[in-house]
């Protein structure tokens, strides 16, 4: 698709603002409305420990911030900010409790009318995740997750029940959380028991194939049955900077950046790249790919959706090899970045960088679907009213914002941009609740204690006025 480039220092008209969540970190009711288990339900230290065998009750995704009953309430906060965009996921398993089975449940379908009634109600377009980190329990036990080819069909029955119900009133939809993230976490993301050390790399290489090929049926079949959807892969972005000008550091650097390049590759050019073709040759990986495959890799996506939070560096120089803490994958630490509690560095520049990078190579228009800063948050009392005084929080998002708006600004065609978490929620790594990242404080601790109230943080008002402006009550950051 080519596209006139525009220059403009400003977010175009009709900008998507918004929030973004999942369902297993918000909904809770883990066992209502004949939902069956998800891999979350046995994950109550996030990636941090093996699952548990069952559900155990130190798992706080179980209740979640209990979004399951207080819908109304959160997307009427959402309204007050200005949303126009609200990013949720679909839990597979309140739809098919199992995941193998013929028939959706019905209880699980009407949760959803009843959350899309309530966006609709206030004009808030919805986004939807088919599958953010949530794979059925069952097919991840009994299949090994996506290490079977069976999973692409029933990955493509719930695409059809997800298209024939909700069709005409969602327009934007992803396919799959992050579907990079299985190279590093394949039992979060592919829904893969073997522990990672036991999967040989021809297993994971065609567990992320048959994910390509699911996520290309999808594609495929909401263009036939909801004509007005655009389908989006959703990928984790990290740049990947050399950690020194040693050319042996920029190559380093540009193979790493291979491995998230990969998905976007074939999402949008519907073929495998070169540089993986040679990976798979030199490495003994001889991948089953059906012409049926080859011929549904071909229905490539309408957008390029992606988390940012962080960069990263590469080194070629293996005793300079050490991992920090980030976002699921990680990398090397760059020396001339500040970090977040949590280790993750903040790098805002980045952001741009990434988008000028997605838009040349792939010339997709761009989702921003996560970006946010998780912070521990104080409630204090300000005027008698209960609150958090964000800033930090407020200065993060508004640099990155000034990014993207630079990015747009360079010729980038940028959709909207959804902020992680826009309401409190469990954390997907760690399973805190104490990694905060909301515009909504939701009142409720690691130890499960808490009123589950909610009350509007210092920044819920500033996105209140960057959304009413349209981007123009923004501070001028790094450039
Ligand atoms: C992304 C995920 O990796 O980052 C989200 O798509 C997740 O599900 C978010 O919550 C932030 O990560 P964390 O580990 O701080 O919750």
């Amino acid at each position: 698709m080519t596209k006139k480039q525009s220059v403009t220092t400003t977010f175009p008209e009709g900008f998507l603002w918004g929030g973004a969540t999942a369902a297993n970190q918000i909904e809770g009711a883990f066992a209502e409305g004949g939902k069956g288990l998800s891999i979350q339900d046995v994950m109550p230290r996030g990636i941090q420990t093996p699952p548990t065998e069952g559900p155990t009750e130190d798992n706080l995704k179980l209740e979640a911030i209990d979004f399951y009953h207080r819908y109304e309430q959160d997307i009427a906060l959402f309204a007050e900010m200005g949303f126009k965009v609200f990013r949720f996921s679909i839990a597979w398993s309140r739809i098919f409790p199992h995941g193998d089975e013929e028939t959706p449940n019905e209880e699980g379908l009407a949760f959803y009318d009843r959350v899309l009634d309530e966006l609709e109600r206030h004009g808030i377009e919805p986004l939807v995740t088919i599958s953010h980190y949530e794979t059925p329990l069952h097919l991840a036990r009994t299949y090994n997750g996506w290490t079977s080819r069976e999973l692409i069909g029933f990955y493509e029955n719930y695409c059809r029940a997800l298209f024939e119900r909700y069709g005409d009133r969602v327009k934007y939809w992803l396919t799959f959380n992050e579907i990079n993230s299985v190279l590093h976490e394949p039992f979060l993301s592919g829904g893969i028991p073997t522990p990672k050390e036991d999967l040989s790399q021809q297993d994971l290489y065609q567990a992320i194939h048959h994910e390509l090929v699911a996520s290309a049926r999808a594609t495929r079949l909401a263009r036939e049955i909801a004509p007005g959807a655009q389908v989006g892969c959703m990928i984790i972005a990290l740049p990947v900077y050399p950690l020194t000008p040693d050319p042996t550091d920029v190559v380093a650097a540009m193979h790493t950046a291979h491995d998230s390049y990969a998905f976007g590759d074939i999402h949008c050019r519907g073929e495998y790249p070169g540089y993986l073709l040679r990976h798979f040759r030199e490495n003994g990986i001889e991948l089953e790919i059906t012409d049926q495959d080859r011929e549904d890799l071909a229905h490539t996506v309408d957008f390029v959706s992606f988390s940012y939070y962080m960069s990263i560096c590469e080194t070629g120089d293996p005793t300079k090899k050490v991992k920090g803490a980030g976002n699921i994958m990680g990398g090397i630490p760059n020396p001339t970045l500040q970090a977040s509690e949590w280790g993750w560095q903040i790098d805002p520049q980045g952001l741009r960088v990434v988008m000028n990078d997605y838009w040349e190579r792939w010339q997709k228009p761009l989702f921003i679907v996560e970006n946010g800063l998780g912070a521990v948050d104080e409630l204090v009392e300000v005027d008698g009213v209960k609150t958090v005084v964000d800033d930090y929080r407020i200065a993060y998002l508004n640099d990155h914002l000034v990014q993207a708006r630079e990015a747009i600004a360079d010729g980038v065609d940028l959709l909207g941009y959804t902020t992680w978490g826009c309401i409190d929620l469990v954390s997907a790594s760690t399973a805190q609740m104490s990694k905060r990242y909301g515009f909504i404080y939701v009142d409720r601790n690691d130890d499960r204690t808490g009123t589950l109230e909610r009350y509007r943080k210092k920044s819920f008002e500033w996105y209140r006025q960057v959304i009413a402006t349209n981007g123009a009550a923004l501070h001028q950051g790094q450039q």
